[in-house]
């Protein structure tokens, strides 16, 4: 009998392992719990007699995947696969699979949540502004961001864009591509990161980036703390007195952030872009289905380490 183990230390709602359980149940997989757990031990117990797992931010390094010595696939629930050692898993000929777009509209819906909750001053009483009528700059153009641009316009936001890979699925739909990054930020009120932790986008927001933004403007990130140049962050805090930064990533940094910049960041205490049922039914259920049409039928369609 193949064994699934689902992984993940930020729990799935209890309504997502429903349907996943009922998904292996059918084909005759048995399905193992790690949920909630808090160390790697846990995680190195477990893995061993697993033929495949289903996993979110866990650490899916080079020990883990040598310990893994019956593991076939990973699936990652949700986009980004940074967490995963594809060098590893692609020596060990272990398929790593992610789920796109299937827990984008949350994590949208934060991002939106955060340039709201910046723009009213984090509900202090202060007063604020709104984001009608005001610029959106969209620092990439993936799942999340297309559902950002459909919920702003809606509230009757501008929104432009800098993507290198979809411009033409943004000029489809009328948005103006911006020439460049710089430009980008230089033109927004609030700009909102929508970029993998990978290849060229590491650090990309540098301070040759964030000097243009407009004192007054919110920078908001929902992707990854590696995709900015931290040392280059807390330069223009400090240099434009207006700005903030509202993250669902704690930053390395977020010390200075706590000891200089009062009413000006706000950090999720945990990851909680993706953190809705909706998304954890949508991208746990599309994981187990990979799983099994990976194991039944041979399907890879999602593979990241080809
Ligand atoms: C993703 O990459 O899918 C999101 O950042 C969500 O990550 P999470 O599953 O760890 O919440």
């Amino acid at each position: 009998m193949r064994k699934i183990l689902i992984a993940t230390e930020k729990p799935f709602a209890p309504s997502a392992i429903k349907k996943i359980g009922k998904i292996f149940k059918k084909e005759g997989y048995d399905l193992l719990l790690l949920a909630k757990y808090s160390s790697k031990e846990e995680l190195l117990k477990r893995i061993p007699d697993v033929d495949a797992a289903i996993i979110r931010s866990d650490k899916f390094d080079a020990e883990v995947l040598d310990a893994a010595k019956k593991l076939k696939i990973v699936v990652r629930a949700g986009a980004g696969y940074d967490n995963v050692d594809l060098d590893a898993a692609t020596r060990k000929d272990i398929v790593v699979m992610n789920t796109p777009g299937q827990n984008s509209n949350a994590v949208a819906e934060l991002a939106i949540g955060l340039a709201i909750f910046g723009i009213r001053e984090m509900f202090s009483g202060k007063p604020g502004g709104e984001l009608r009528g005001r610029t959106l700059g969209l620092h990439g153009f993936g799942f999340v961001a297309r559902n950002v641009f459909r919920i702003a316009r809606a509230m009757g936001m501008k929104v432009i864009v800098y993507t290198r890979y979809s411009k033409h699925a943004a000029a489809a739909i009328g948005l103006k591509v911006t020439n460049s990054l710089e430009q980008l930020y230089e033109k927004s009120d609030i700009v909102s990161i929508h970029v993998p932790a990978r290849g060229e986008h590491i650090k990309s927001v540098s301070y040759e980036v964030l000097k243009h933004l407009k004192d007054g403007s919110i920078l908001v990130n929902t992707a990854r703390k590696e995709v900015i140049n931290e040392t280059d962050l807390l330069k223009i805090m400090e240099e434009k007195p207006g700005l903030k930064y509202m993250s669902d990533i704690t930053p390395d940094c977020e010390a200075d952030f706590v000891e200089k910049f009062e009413g000006r960041y706000f950090f999720t205490p945990k990851k909680a872009g993706a953190q809705t049922a909706e998304a954890n039914i949508n991208a746990g259920v599309a994981a187990a289905e990979q799983i099994v049409g990976f194991f039944e039928k041979g399907d890879k369609t999602y593979q990241v380490n080809k």
